[in-house]
């Protein structure tokens, strides 16, 4: 196993067995000690090579979501705050979505608990078998696929709504899978995307980093788009396609 995963789930185990109240005493100097250690880390090794051999294959996402504990750990409360703001942003009449790198399928399983959530056609996409098998176990009523992001099988115009959480930031050529988000979409869909905000991410297996002006710019040539803030360290797109004519 790479180091950087060991980190990782060392990390994460620390930080599941770690009380609530001391962890949220310590974590803003944490933060801010990562901060400072990321840009000294860019400053060095360059924007453009930050991240290049540090995790983000399928194999290493099998490993990530082959281990029992790393779900539960990884779908932690800031997951669930996310998942909210995007929940609200889907319109009401959504009668189909695809979740792309839908991980656990725990945005999926929210959304078919959710009211209207029984009537949407739900489908999620991932590269890691390990991914799919868990969010199958997670989200019975759903429709998975095996596959990358940057090709989907599926024709055009095909989805009310498409949803990439937490993903386009570990993936190089982010702009094709964008691009693929859109195409399944009917006129008039949405996608919701959303990454860290790159200007206080430090994670060392992403490979692209945002923040809200970049984000709007990949977005914008696909439709009207908006761009928001959730807490400090996130940022939610949307893109709406539009109803006629080409966007590109
Ligand atoms: C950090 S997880 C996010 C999972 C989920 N969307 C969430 O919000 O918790 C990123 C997911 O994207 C998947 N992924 C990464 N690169 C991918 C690619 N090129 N094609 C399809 N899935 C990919 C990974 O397997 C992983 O499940």
């Amino acid at each position: 196993m790479k180091l950087p995963l060991l980190i990782h789930r060392l990390k994460m185990r620390v930080k599941s067995g770690l009380p609530k109240p001391l962890l949220a005493a310590i974590r803003p100097a944490f933060r801010s000690s990562r901060r400072a250690l990321c840009r000294l880390r860019r400053f060095l090794v360059g924007e453009a090579s930050v991240g290049a051999g540090w995790p983000g294959t399928r194999q290493d996402f099998n490993d990530f979501w082959g281990e029992a504990t790393t779900a539960e750990v990884y779908d932690e409360q800031a997951r669930f705050k996310l998942d909210d703001v995007v929940l609200q942003m889907l319109p009401d009449g959504v009668g189909s979505l695809l979740d792309i790198g839908c991980g656990s399928g725990r945005f999926l399983g929210r959304l078919a608990r959710m009211p209207r959530g029984g009537a949407i056609r739900l489908w999620g996409l991932d590269f890691s078998d390990a991914a799919v098998n868990l969010a199958r176990s997670v989200v019975p009523q759903a429709t998975f696929v095996c596959t990358s992001a940057d090709k989907l099988p599926f024709r055009d115009g095909v989805f009310d709504a498409t949803v990439c959480l937490e993903t386009l930031e570990h993936i190089r050529g982010p702009e094709g899978v964008v691009s693929e988000a859109m195409r399944v979409l009917i006129p008039g869909g949405i996608l919701i995307i959303s990454v860290p905000d790159g200007e206080h991410d430090d994670t060392v297996c992403h490979v692209n980093f945002w923040n809200r002006e970049s984000l709007s710019q990949l977005l914008g040539a696909y439709g009207a788009t908006r761009v928001m803030g959730v807490g400090s360290s996130n940022l939610v797109a949307c893109v709406q396609k539009p109803a006629c004519g080409r966007y590109r």
